[in-house]
């Protein structure tokens, strides 16, 4: 399940370590990413490199390589802070974004987040 941007947006304020940006097609907005940028296990991120906490690409948008773009931009940025690797997470149902993930060079740590049905699987992806 994604979060409502709103909701992403609020944790955001609550976090020291959150990065957030709009995502535009132009003049129309097209999704929203959010990175957390540190080590906090209070917020749950037993993670020590940049994780990226959440990702959309509107409906209208999907399928056009906008999270692409938006990948190799945050890519871009974390290489010019001399950072070589994002880690994400995601669930693996069927109408998940495995392919997109995968299909980016992102590769299975060996963690796992959550149980149950929100269990995730923990991915990395190294420059
Ligand atoms: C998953 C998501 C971020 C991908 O963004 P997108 O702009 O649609 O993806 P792109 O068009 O840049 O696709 C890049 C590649 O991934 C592939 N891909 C993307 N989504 C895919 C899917 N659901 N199934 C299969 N392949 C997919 C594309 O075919 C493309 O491959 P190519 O470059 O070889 O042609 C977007 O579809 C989305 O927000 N989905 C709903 C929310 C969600 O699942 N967010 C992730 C939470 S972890």
């Amino acid at each position: 399940m994604v979060a409502d941007n709103a909701i992403s947006i609020a944790e955001a304020h609550f976090s020291e370590n959150a990065w957030f940006r709009a995502i535009y097609v132009g003049e129309s907005p097209a999704g929203f990413v959010m990175l957390h940028t540190g080590y906090d296990y209070d917020e749950g991120f037993d993670c020590h490199g940049v994780f990226l906490w959440r990702m959309m690409v509107a409906g209208p948008f999907q399928s056009k390589g906008v999270g692409r773009k938006a990948i190799d931009l945050i890519v871009a940025d974390l290489k010019a802070r001399g950072i070589n690797e994002l880690y994400t997470s995601y669930g693996q149902g069927a109408a998940g974004p495995e392919p997109f993930y995968k299909g980016l060079g992102f590769l299975p740590t060996g963690d796992f987040y959550g149980e149950g049905e929100h269990r995730e699987i923990g991915v990395v992806l190294r420059w």
